[in-house]
């Protein structure tokens, strides 16, 4: 009787055990094969009028390119999920990508990073305003301006005075000819070995277009516009 119990008692402890594993495999598998939530809708809403800075020709020709990349992806067959999955991403940044060449400014763009176009983060700069209070932080900051241009270290130009130097020395070189201040101002910080400044090495970092915000970008060249002692 007492056997015939205990073994009725572990058969069911058993059974137990069984039907845990069951449902935890059941579980990781309905995890495994989750399928995408409903195909997203593009949001709406009226977008500000674009000026098209790209020939719309080319325009044409890039879409359907990027369309003949989708077609080919065949995601529901690939046995390389996940790397049709990487390529769904990248050719969906490239749409963006091909979006922003050709004048499109989307609406959060302050807070995105600028990028190393100087060309195109020019026609942006004038949809933020830049914070001069802010901009003396940011340059103070992490970014380490302030460690190579303040000081009287000689390894880069003084901040002091960067605007004036700008109108009445910088402006003047023929190889800057045509340039405005802010356009010298965003290369300087955005690609600083397009213009070496006489007399100096090419030693400043290079990589703020992938650190900087657009607002990041005008605070500080609202900052370097008050520098005009
Ligand atoms: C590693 C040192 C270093 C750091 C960090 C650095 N710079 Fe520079 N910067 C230089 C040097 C050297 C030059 C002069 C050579 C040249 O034109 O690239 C220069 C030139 C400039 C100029 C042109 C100044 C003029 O008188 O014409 C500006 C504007 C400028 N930097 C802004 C910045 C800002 C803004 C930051 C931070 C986001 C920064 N720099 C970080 C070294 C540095």
């Amino acid at each position: 009787m007492i056997k015939t119990s205990t073994r009725h008692y572990t058969s069911t402890l058993f059974a137990l055990f069984i039907g845990a594993v069951l449902i935890g495999a059941g579980l990781v598998a309905a995890q495994d094969t989750a399928t995408p939530s409903p195909t997203p809708a593009l949001p709406t809403g009226t977008p500000a009028p674009v000026d098209l800075t790209c020939d719309p020709a080319e325009l044409m020709n890039q879409q359907n390119a990027l369309a003949a990349q989708l077609q080919a992806l065949k995601l529901d067959t690939s046995e390389d999920a996940g790397q049709s999955l990487d390529k769904l991403f990248k050719v969906g940044e490239a749409y963006q990508e091909l979006a922003l060449t050709c004048g499109y400014i989307p609406a959060d763009a302050a807070t995105r990073t600028v990028g190393k176009d100087v060309a195109r983060i020019l026609k942006t700069l004038d949809t933020v305003t830049g914070d001069p209070i802010n901009g003396q932080v940011l340059y103070n900051g992490d970014l380490g301006c302030a460690g190579c241009h303040l000081g009287d270290a000689p390894i880069a130009p003084p901040t002091e005075g960067t605007y004036t130097r700008i109108e009445e020395e910088r402006l003047k070189d023929p190889l800057l000819a045509g340039y405005t201040p802010e356009q010298y101002l965003v290369e300087s910080i955005i690609e600083p070995a397009h213009y070496l400044v006489p007399g100096f090495q090419n030693v400043m970092i290079n990589n703020f277009g992938d650190r900087l915000t657009l607002q990041d970008l005008a605070d500080l060249v609202a900052f370097l516009e008050s520098q005009d002692s």
